[in-house]
């Protein structure tokens, strides 16, 4: 079927309130009378305005069911009023062939033009995509340059949060976010001094808050990029916790966006599985028994059961 911009069954209506009022216009002007044969020959050429009616609504079977309806009654109008004179006018049989001709022919070109205007969305479309990948691969290039170890860390949480989004029955299009979201999360790091970002040991209050705004660092430099608001509001939110004591907001569980709380579990599952400057790696028993004791608090209850699910199977 083809879409188009008006109510459902509008064109039918339309179409068929056309048909109603030139068929009773047949039926109602005399046959007798020579000098009325011009309205006849008008009205035989208005039964095409609901041919195009329906062609322009449903394309080429709207355009022939509409002929074949037209095309019914107006072979009835020619046999009922022009019944004592058959084939006087053969010209009038001509039309029962012009209305299938002209719905084909217009319902094929309102599909073509249709079918042309879907390409060109789908490439317009793609172009953003590839813009919006260009510019997220860019900033993870310009980040791989200073800290390795953070993009690795990121393309690991990526592929982990897409596998929990899946499995929690999200959509294509939010699995996209949630995984674009992921490897970018951390580009805010970038904008972290050096003593902060590879400091060993615990940091001090002061270094603590210096080192949180690499969330607000990273939504500033993703909306840089067009297209990336949903992906920045997954970025501003993934070290917000369900209790309301995560950052820079306080967020509550019900205000995080479901993929913001997947990506934060699997930002903690990531980090605490691999080597850092101030942990050694923690086995995956290890890593979800310290996880689940923020579950519900820290971390997104449902987003960790389906952790815990991929992890042990
Ligand atoms: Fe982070």
């Amino acid at each position: 079927m083809i879409h188009n911009t008006l109510k459902p069954y509008t064109h039918i209506r339309y179409a068929a309130f056309l048909i109603v009022v030139i068929t009773v216009f047949h039926f109602l002007v005399t046959a007798q009378f020579h000098g009325v044969h011009w309205i006849h020959i008008l009205l035989a050429g208005a039964y095409l305005i609901p041919v195009l009616v329906g062609a322009v609504a449903y394309g080429r079977a709207g355009g022939l069911l509409a002929a074949l309806i037209v095309g019914g009654l107006y072979l009835a109008h020619l046999l009922w009023s022009w019944r004592n004179s058959p084939m006087a006018n053969p010209d009038q049989f001509a039309w029962l062939a012009i209305y299938p001709i002209v719905g084909l022919v217009t319902g094929s070109l309102v599909q073509e033009s249709r079918a042309r205007h879907r390409e060109h969305e789908a490439f317009v479309e793609q172009s953003r995509h590839t813009e919006l990948i260009n510019g997220i691969t860019g900033l993870l290039t310009a980040v791989e340059v200073r800290d390795t170890e953070t993009v690795a860390h990121s393309h690991r949480v990526a592929e982990l949060a897409k596998k929990i989004g899946k499995e929690l029955g999200f959509d294509e299009q939010t699995i996209s976010n949630l995984f674009l979201a992921s490897l970018v999360h951390d580009i805010g790091k970038m904008g972290i001094p050096d003593a902060i970002l590879f400091h060993h040991g615990r940091l001090d209050d002061k270094q603590m808050s210096a080192m949180r705004e690499h969330v607000e660092l990273a939504v500033t430099m993703l909306l840089e990029i067009p297209q990336t608001e949903d992906i920045a509001r997954l970025v501003a939110q993934h070290h917000e916790s369900p209790d309301g004591s995560g950052y820079p907001h306080g967020l509550k569980a019900d205000q995080i966006d479901p993929a913001a709380a997947v990506l934060r579990v699997a930002d903690v599952y990531a980090a605490l599985t691999e080597d850092r400057v101030y942990h050694g790696a923690m086995t995956s028993q290890e890593a979800l028994e310290a996880m689940g004791k923020l579950d519900g608090v820290q971390l997104d209850t449902a987003a960790f059961a389906v952790l815990k699910r991929i992890i042990h199977t």
